[in-house]
């Protein structure tokens, strides 16, 4: 096809330009480092140290591996943006895919990317830095081929190595900017950067330092500990089993989880269970490439009739959908490494099974925890009544709780009056009123409801009475306050009915 004379010429891209251009792939710093971690990881490293060091503008962060290193026409390969083609079959360890991310990643956080590594013994060293290219006449992709200079010693500890790689961040202008050395708001906020790149790799990589045979990943000098996002470990965490569907490019493997309860949680699970973003966006698909997490929660667009969004009712629901580098394509990967789409043969299946781990995920979200234990919760012993038939009252305290019971017994005494009303407080089943609000739109009975509750006419004429009665308010004075009392004040027309009944029955006393 392509036989036969052609005529072309040579447009190659601009060093300068494309190299700025280059940063805006939109990396957090996490999800930078991860891409470090991901060669390293592929290189057969079982240790990986991470270092970053606060100096303001001069600040820098290593990252060192000992892996199997490379030698220098590697290395320099390496650095070429396009190393390898993304078409290229990989080995089934290898997490990388475009031959790009040792670049994009770190051009993204800083100007000047230095990496050496050794192999065999021998050390070396190359280095992009983007002022100089910047500067170089003829717009040249010119590789450096040392350090910067000064920066030697941060290339030290390779040579206690038999192998290994070390990629150096330096000018980190993006994390930096504003920072100034020796001030302590400028150090604080580094390593809160820092703090959260932490989190991020100890729930990528949580498969990688968990295993059998661990990775263990370093910040200085602190071993990360990996962040499970099913909390595998607690008994109360449901799944349901592990359900592999074949395919010609590996095939994937799809498994639920329903998530305990906060009540079942210690404060610190409850917390740590909620990872970076919180529970409620934590919630959904967690996908897996080669054991390395790509994506955190959300629905991947999946959904019936519409695609579901992230809502607090299903906030225990999370998911494992995990595949290998062979089906690259069929997810549509980026080079980020943060997003996949699941492909069309497989979206019924996932939206099968979430439908039915999001259900669980909302009984148990509802019911506090005790979901499927609820029958040995008798009616004497709940608070609250819910979902009941009446439209009226959906959530009734229940009369014949033991504190209830006694709080309404005359006399009753002030101690026991307020045990109960300390119960109520504490048990209001909020999820239960979150959910009917969120699935049927209900905000309130009240607020549906125009006409006023039968009991609450009752409720109220004894009100007015002990006002006007023992506390020898105007009847006026009684209406005002009534009509400020929840939930008076949503019905007018039954307030100024009884107090004009209590006029009547005093003046016809
Ligand atoms: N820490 C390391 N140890 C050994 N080799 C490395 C290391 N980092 C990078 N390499 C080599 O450099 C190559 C280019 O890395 P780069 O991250 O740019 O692309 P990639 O990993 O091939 O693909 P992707 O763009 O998906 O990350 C890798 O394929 C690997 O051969
Ligand atoms: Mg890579």
């Amino acid at each position: 096809m392509f036989g036969g004379t052609v005529d072309y010429e040579i447009a190659a891209p601009r060093a300068g330009a494309l190299v700025e251009s280059l940063r805006g792939f939109g990396y957090s710093t996490g999800a930078a480092i991860a891409d470090l971690v991901d060669n390293s990881i592929s290189a057969g490293a079982r240790n990986i140290w991470l270092d970053c060091r606060f100096d303001g503008p001069s600040s820098c962060i290593a990252l060192l591996d000992d892996g199997v290193g490379m030698t220098e026409p590697e290395l320099r390969n390496a650095m070429i943006l396009g190393a390898r083609n993304p078409r290229d079959a990989r080995g089934s360890e290898d997490l990388g895919r475009f031959g790009l991310g040792l670049k994009t990643a770190s051009f993204s956080q800083c100007r000047c990317l230095t990496v050496a590594s050794r192999r065999n013994g021998v050390t070396t060293v190359r280095r992009w830095d983007l002022d100089y290219i910047a500067n170089s006449p003829g717009d040249e992709w010119r590789l450096l081929m040392g350090p910067r200079p000064g920066s030697g010693h941060l290339l030290g500890a390779l040579d206690e190595q038999s192998s290994g790689t070390v990629v150096v961040w330096e000018a980190l202008d993006r994390i930096t900017a504003g920072m100034l050395a020796g001030d302590r708001r400028s150090e604080d906020a580094f390593f809160q950067v820092i703090e959260h790149v932490e989190r991020h790799l100890a729930m990528v990589f949580h498969q990688f330092l968990d295993g059998k045979d661990p990775v263990r990943l370093f910040i200085n000098g602190r071993r990360i500990k990996a962040w499970d996002p099913f909390i595998r470990s607690h008994p109360a965490t449901e799944a349901t089993p592990a359900e592999v569907i074949p395919a010609a490019d590996g095939g994937v493997e799809l498994q639920g989880f329903v998530l305990p309860h906060k009540d079942q949680l210690s404060e610190q699970d409850a917390l740590k269970g909620g990872g970076t973003q919180g529970w409620a966006a934590q919630q959904g698909f967690y996908v897996y490439r080669g054991g390395r997490l790509l994506v955190a929660g959300g629905w991947l667009g999946l959904g019936t009739p519409r695609p579901w969004t992230m809502e607090e009712p299903f906030r225990l629901a999370r998911l494992r959908v995990e595949f290998g580098n062979r089906s690259d394509a069929t997810w549509d990967i980026d080079v980020k490494k943060s997003t996949a789409r699941p492909p069309r043969q497989l979206r019924l299946r996932m939206t099968a099974l979430a439908e039915i781990v999001r259900g669980k995920a909302r009984d148990v979200f509802a019911h506090r925890g005790s979901y499927g234990k609820r029958e040995s919760v008798t009616d004497l012993e709940a608070t609250w009544l819910t979902g009941s038939a009446s439209t009226t009252a959906r959530y009734r305290i229940n009369r014949r709780h033991p504190l209830v019971a006694a709080a309404l017994e005359t006399p009753a005494d002030r101690a026991t009056i307020e045990a109960a009303l300390q119960l109520i407080e504490l048990s209001v089943p909020v999820e239960r009123i979150w959910l009917d609000t969120a699935e049927r739109g209900e905000v309130s009975d009240r607020a549906v409801v125009a006409e006023a509750p039968p009991e609450l006419a009752d409720i109220g004429r004894s009100l007015v009475a002990h006002w006007t009665g023992r506390l020898g308010m105007t009847s006026d004075e009684a209406r005002r306050r009534l009509l400020s009392t929840d939930p008076f004040h949503s019905y007018p027309a039954l307030v100024e009915g009884l107090v004009m009944n209590a006029n009547v029955t005093k003046a016809g006393q």
